[in-house]
């Protein structure tokens, strides 16, 4: 799944080349951008938060089928209870203040991560953005949240181990795809880029499965200076890639052909 851009994919007026359907971003950089203008951590988060909703907009108007955002990941827990807790009331203000305006906009919501260990305020919150908003058909949002993808394939090893003892399933029988089917993303194309910013290079156990074949594209500056013209400086960078998927030129071109 996910592995071209699709007709949905094109890009609309004005840009050149396919967008891909699916961008999962690594919103990195929020302490950096704050220590170097001298303020505390939660500015640069919040300045975050108005950068994601700059980048839900802009991925609505280029035509982006999914965009996934690492949130809060299951090593976030590890900082300080302070800076936990603002990025908690950060989330719950979030969903607070913009679910009706993502509804409004056709926005899906869905939510990717462990929800144990949350607070019962954010497990509701979390679905009742995904209740709301499940019939929409514009941009997926995947909120990546107490997220980790070592936690998640372990998840999907649990319950095909526990079909397998119910005697539900075949050990020979499991596949890619079973393995697949029992992620958080199941129904979920996989991202055929990934952007990070910051300048860190590394994923960080985000999408660990889900980005075998993934592009990666590593922008200088920090997350809260987020904009249109930084996503599209991306997409025009995945643009220039070319996908083989392990395969030969040509058969990579035979894919996206057979694609169109
Ligand atoms: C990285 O900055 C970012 C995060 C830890 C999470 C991303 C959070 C937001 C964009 C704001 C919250 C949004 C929601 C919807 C919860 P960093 O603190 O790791 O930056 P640093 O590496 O410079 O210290």
């Amino acid at each position: 799944m996910g592995h071209v851009t699709d007709r949905d994919g094109e890009r609309q007026a004005g840009a050149a080349g396919p967008v891909p359907a699916h961008v999962g971003i690594i919103m990195d950089g929020n302490g950096r951008w704050a220590a170097a203008r001298g303020l505390p951590r939660l500015e640069g988060h919040r300045r975050g938060v108005e950068a994601l909703r700059r980048t839900i907009r802009a991925a609505i108007e280029l035509n982006i089928r999914f965009l996934t955002v690492y949130s809060f990941s299951t090593e976030n827990w590890s900082r300080p209870a302070a800076e936990v807790d603002d990025l908690m009331f950060l989330l719950k203000r979030f969903i607070r203040n913009d679910l009706a305006d993502l509804h409004r906009n056709d926005v899906r919501v869905k939510v990717i991560g462990m929800r144990d260990g949350l607070k019962p305020d954010i497990v509701g919150l979390l679905h009742e953005a995904e209740e709301l908003t499940a019939g929409n058909r514009g941009l997926t949002l995947v909120v990546a949240f107490n997220y980790g993808g070592r936690q998640e394939l372990a998840s999907a090893v649990r319950r095909i181990a526990e079909r397998v003892r119910a005697g539900l399933l075949d050990p020979e029988a499991v596949t890619v795809e079973t393995i697949a089917d029992h992620l958080d993303t199941a129904a979920i194309p996989d991202p055929d880029l990934i952007v990070r910013t910051s300048g860190e290079q590394r994923l960080s156990n985000f999408l660990m499965w889900q980005s075998a074949y993934s592009e990666f594209v590593f922008l200088p500056g920090h997350w809260p200076d987020f904009d249109r013209a930084a996503l599209e400086s991306a997409l025009a960078d995945f643009t220039t890639r070319e996908r083989r998927f392990g395969g030969s030129q040509a058969e990579a071109a035979l894919q996206v052909k057979t694609a169109l």
